[in-house]
C-alpha cells in the first residue's frame, strides 16, 4: 500500500450492523475535524447505501465510469486512454467528502474475478488506490459487502485495516473470533503479502437502559482492550438524518435528541482513535 493515504475498510460478514452509517459518519469527521481530503468508497452492493446517507441516491444511478470497471479486464485500456478518471467516478457530497458509489456491475465483476488467476485476483482495487486515489487524498473507507467474496478481498488487501462495528447480541462475540480467523486466513495466502489486521471494534446501536447492551459494550472492552472504541449508541436521529440525506455531524446541536449527541461524539472519538492507529502504522 502508498505510504501516502491513510486507508480502512468496514466489514464484518453481517448485514445490519451499521457499517454503512458508521463509514460515512467516520468520513465525515475525518474530513471535518483532522482536515483530512476523505474518499468514501462503496462497494457494498447495489443498494446504493452511502449515496443515500448523503442524498445523492438519484444523482448515482448512471456513473459516468462505474468502480466496478476497476475489477475488470477493461480497466488498463480505459486507464491508459482516459483523462480525469477520479474526477469522472467521484461525487461531491455536501459535507465535504467525496464518495465513489456502488454500482450495478460489481456482483458480475464478482464472479468474473472467479476466472482471473489467483495470483492477479485480489489486487485489482489495491493498483487503483495506489495510482489514482493515494495521489489525491488523505484518508480512503471502503464500505464493503457484509460476505467474503472476491471484491470483499479487493478490498482488505487494498485497506489491510479493518473497522467492525457489532450490534449488541449474543453471537456477536463468537462472529468477531471468526472474523479475525478470516482474516488470518488471508493473511496466510501465500500468493499475497496482504496482512489485513483488525485496528478497530465497536459497539453500535447501544441502548444504554438495557443490560444487554452495557454488558455486551464492557465485554468487548475486556476482550479487546488494544482496539475496543467507544460505543455508538442507538438514535432516531440517526436514520432520520438518513432519510434526510444527511450525517449526524450536518445538524445543530438543538436538532439532535440527547442520544443524537451522544452518538455523534461517539463518532468523533473514534475518528480520533482510527486516525491516530493508522498513523502510528
Ligand atoms: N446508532 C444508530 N441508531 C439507530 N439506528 C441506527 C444506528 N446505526 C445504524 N442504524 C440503522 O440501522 C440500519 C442498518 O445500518 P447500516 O449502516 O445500513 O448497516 P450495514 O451497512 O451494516 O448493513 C439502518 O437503517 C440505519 O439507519
Ligand atoms: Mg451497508
Amino acid at each position: 500500500m502508498s505510504d501516502d493515504i491513510l486507508s480502512a475498510a468496514f466489514y464484518v460478514p453481517k448485514g445490519g450492523i451499521a457499517k454503512t452509517t458508521s463509514a460515512a459518519h467516520i468520513g465525515v469527521s475525518g474530513y471535518q475535524n483532522h482536515g483530512h481530503e476523505t474518499v468514501l468508497i462503496d462497494l457494498a452492493g447495489t443498494q446504493n447505501d452511502l449515496a443515500t446517507q448523503f442524498g445523492l441516491q438519484d444523482d448515482v444511478a448512471d456513473p459516468d465510469i462505474p468502480i466496478s470497471i476497476v475489477f475488470s479486464d477493461k480497466w488498463d485500456l480505459l486507464r491508459d486512454n482516459a483523462d480525469d478518471i477520479v474526477d469522472r467516478m467521484v461525487y461531491e457530497t455536501d459535507e465535504g467528502v467525496d464518495l465513489i458509489p456502488a454500482d450495478d456491475g460489481l456482483s458480475a465483476e464478482d464472479n468474473n474475478l472467479a476466472n482471473v488467476p489467483l495470483e492477479d485476483r485480489y489486487d485489482r482495487l489495491e493498483s487503483f488506490i495506489a495510482e489514482e486515489i493515494a495521489p489525491r487524498y488523505d484518508l480512503v473507507l471502503f464500505d464493503l459487502p457484509g460476505k467474503e467474496d472476491n471484491i470483499t478481498i479487493n478490498g482488505l488487501h487494498a485497506a489491510e485495516n479493518v473497522i467492525a462495528p457489532l450490534k449488541p447480541g449474543a453471537f456477536e462475540l463468537a462472529q468477531l473470533e471468526n472474523l479475525e480467523d478470516e482474516l488470518a486466513t488471508i493473511a496466510n495466502d501465500d500468493d499475497h503479502d496482504a496482512d489485513p489486521t483488525l485496528q478497530l471494534v465497536f459497539a453500535t446501536m447501544v441502548d444504554r437502559t438495557t443490560n444487554l447492551s452495557s454488558e455486551f459494550a464492557d465485554q468487548l472492552e475486556a476482550d479487546y482492550p488494544e482496539i475496543s472504541g467507544s460505543p455508538v449508541a442507538e438514535s432516531a436521529n440517526i436514520s432520520d438524518g438518513q432519510s434526510a440525506g444527511r450525517t449526524l455531524f450536518a445538524f445543530e446541536d438543538d436538532e439532535l435528541y440527547n442520544t443524537g449527541k451522544r452518538a455523534r461524539k461517539a463518532y468523533r472519538e473514534l475518528t480520533d482513535e482510527l486516525l491516530s492507529r493508522l498513523k502510528e502504522n
